[in-house]
C-alpha cells in the first residue's frame, strides 16, 4: 500500500442524526454487516493517508471505539463538544493536524457507498487547490446544490437556504473535498453561521475560495456512491446497494446465487467456487463458506464455518463450525460452540450447544445436545437428551466412538457412555456405561392379550 504522509483525512462524524430517531448515533448504525462509519474508513484504508482524523462528539466514546476496531493507521480523534456545523467540525479536526499534513481530504461519516478510486481521484484532482466530489441526481432533495458561474463551481446552498430556482439545481454536493490545507485552514476561519439553521457549514468554504480565485474542480461521481445517509429509509436504500456488490463479487468469483433478491451476505463473509446458495439465506459477520456446498433456502448464518461440501439446510447456526461434508439441517440450531467434524450429521428439529460431534458422527432426528462430546461414527437415536443443566449448573455429557445411544435415550449429565456401547430406547441412564456394554433402564411391560378387543366392544354396546 502506498503511503501519503503528506495527506491528511478528516471524517466528520460528531452529529446525533436526529432523523434516524435513534438512541444510537448515527454513524454506529450497520449496513451489510458494518457500521456506516466503518464502511467510510475501509474507503479511506487504501490511500494511506498519514492521519486520519475522526472527529466525534455524540456518543463520542462509542463512535471512538467502533472506530477503532477498524485498524486504521495513523487514526486519532478530535472531540466536537458542541455540534455547530460541518464548518465547525472540520476546523476542529484541522486544529489536531499534525506538521505533515499538506493536503486534506474531509468527507461525512454518513457516506458508506463511497469508493476508494473516486476519493484518490478527488484527492489527485485537487491539485494544490480545492475539490468536491458532485453527482448530478434525479431527486436532489436534501442534498446542498452546486451553483455554478458559467462552467465553474461558484458555491454550494444548502436545501434551507435556497431559493425556488437553485432548488431545481440536479447536481448536487456530495459532502467529500479535497484542499490544500493552509487553503482549507484560511477558509475556514472566516466562516460564519448567517444561515437558516445558525450553523457553521463547511459548504460555505467553496465560495470563500472561489471568491479568492482558486478553482474549485468539482468532480462528478455516480448518484450511488455520494448517498448521504440521513434516516432509515436512506440507510435500507445504501443496504441493498452494498448486499448488491457483495453478491456480484461473489457470483463473480464462482458462487451461484439462485435467488439475489432474498440472499443477504455481509461484506465480510466468505463463499468458495462452485457454492450454490438457495434462496432466503442471511450470511452475517465473518461466516466462511468453502467449497462445493450449499447452503439454503431458509438459513441464518452468523459468524458461522461451512466447509467444502458440506450441506445446511432450513438451519440457524451460530458462532458454529460445520465440517466438510457434514450436513445440518432441516429445521436445525447450531448454537455457539458446537463443532460438526467432516461428514458429522445434525438433522432434522435438532439443537445442539457447545458440542463436538467427532467425524461421520449423527445427530439424525429431534434431538436436543448440550455440553456434549460425541465420538466417531457414533449414532444419537431419535429423540435422545442431554440433560446438562440441573437447575443450577451445566454438566458434561461423553459419547464414546461408535456407541449407539438408542432412541429417546435422556443422557442425565455428567455422564460418559464407553466407546462401542449400546443404550436401550427409552432409558434414563444416570450412571456411567462402560465401553461395549448394554445400559437399559426400562420398566417390564405388561402385555394383556384381547384387552383392546373387550374395550371396543364395551364401548359400542354402550353407546347402541
Ligand atoms: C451535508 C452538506 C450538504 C451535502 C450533504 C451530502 C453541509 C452544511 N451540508 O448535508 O451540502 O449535500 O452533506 O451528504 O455540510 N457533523 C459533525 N458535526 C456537526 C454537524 C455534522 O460532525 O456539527 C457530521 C455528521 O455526523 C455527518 C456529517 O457531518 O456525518 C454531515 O452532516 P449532516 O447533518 O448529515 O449533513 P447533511 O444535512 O447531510
Ligand atoms: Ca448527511
Amino acid at each position: 500500500m502506498t503511503t501519503r504522509p503528506d495527506l491528511a483525512v478528516v471524517i466528520l462524524a460528531a452529529g446525533k442524526g436526529t432523523r434516524f430517531k435513534s438512541d444510537l448515533a448515527k454513524v454506529l448504525h450497520r449496513a451489510a454487516g458494518r457500521s456506516m462509519l466503518h464502511h467510510v474508513l475501509e474507503a479511506v484504508r487504501p490511500l494511506g493517508a498519514g492521519q486520519v482524523v475522526v472527529v466525534v462528539g455524540h456518543q463520542a466514546e462509542e463512535v471512538e471505539a467502533e472506530a477503532r476496531t477498524a485498524d486504521l493507521p495513523g487514526i486519532t480523534f478530535a472531540l466536537q463538544k458542541e455540534q455547530l456545523g460541518t464548518g465547525h467540525a472540520t476546523r476542529v479536526a484541522v486544529d489536531s493536524l499534525g506538521d505533515a499534513a499538506q493536503h486534506v481530504l474531509v468527507l461525512p461519516g454518513d457516506t458508506p457507498l463511497l469508493g476508494s478510486a473516486t476519493l484518490t481521484s478527488l484527492v489527485e484532482s485537487a491539485l494544490d487547490g480545492a475539490a468536491l466530489l458532485t453527482a448530478t441526481v434525479d431527486d436532489p432533495t436534501g442534498y446542498g446544490r452546486i451553483v455554478r458561474d458559467g462552467d465553474d463551481v461558484a458555491r454550494v446552498v444548502e436545501q434551507d437556504d435556497a431559493t425556488d430556482e437553485e432548488l431545481t439545481i440536479t447536481e448536487v454536493n456530495g459532502g467529500v473535498y479535497a484542499f490544500r490545507r493552509s487553503l482549507l485552514a484560511e477558509s475556514l476561519a472566516g466562516l460564519g453561521t448567517d444561515n437558516v439553521q445558525s450553523e457553521m457549514y463547511l459548504t460555505d468554504v467553496i465560495e470563500v475560495v472561489a471568491t479568492r480565485g482558486v478553482r474549485v474542480t468539482a468532480h462528478a461521481a455516480a448518484p450511488d456512491e455520494v448517498a448521504g445517509v440521513n434516516d432509515r429509509r436512506q440507510l435500507a436504500d445504501a443496504a441493498a446497494v452494498l448486499r448488491g456488490r457483495v453478491l456480484d463479487r461473489l457470483m463473480s468469483e464462482g458462487v451461484t446465487v439462485l435467488d439475489p433478491d432474498t440472499t443477504y451476505v455481509d461484506v465480510d463473509v466468505k463463499v468458495g467456487a462452485d457454492t450454490v446458495l438457495y434462496p432466503n439465506c442471511i450470511l452475517e459477520d465473518a461466516t466462511e463458506i468453502g467449497e462445493r456446498a450449499t447452503v439454503g433456502p431458509n438459513c441464518h448464518l452468523v459468524a458461522a464455518e461451512v466447509g467444502d461440501e458440506a450441506h445446511v439446510t432450513n438451519a440457524v447456526v451460530k458462532h458454529a463450525v460445520v465440517g466438510p461434508e457434514a450436513t445440518v439441517g432441516p429445521f436445525t440450531y447450531l448454537r455457539p460452540g458446537t463443532v460438526l467434524d467432516r461428514g458429522a450429521k445434525a438433522g432434522g428439529f435438532v439443537e445442539i450447544k457447545k458440542s463436538r460431534l467427532a467425524e461421520g458422527a449423527k445427530v439424525p432426528h429431534l434431538s436436543y445436545i448440550g455440553d456434549a462430546t460425541i465420538g466417531r461414527d457414533a449414532n444419537i437415536g431419535a429423540g435422545t437428551i442431554t440433560c446438562n443443566f440441573d437447575g443450577f449448573d451445566k454438566h458434561e455429557t461423553t459419547v464414546g466412538d461408535g456407541a449407539f445411544v438408542g432412541s429417546d435415550t435422556m443422557l442425565v449429565a455428567p455422564i460418559e457412555i464407553g466407546a462401542g456401547a449400546v443404550t436401550g430406547a427409552g432409558s434414563v441412564i444416570t450412571s456411567d456405561v462402560p465401553a461395549d456394554a448394554l445400559a437399559l433402564e426400562r420398566s417390564e411391560q405388561q402385555t394383556v392379550t384381547g384387552w383392546a378387543a373387550k374395550r371396543r366392544e364395551a364401548r359400542s354396546q354402550g353407546d347402541a
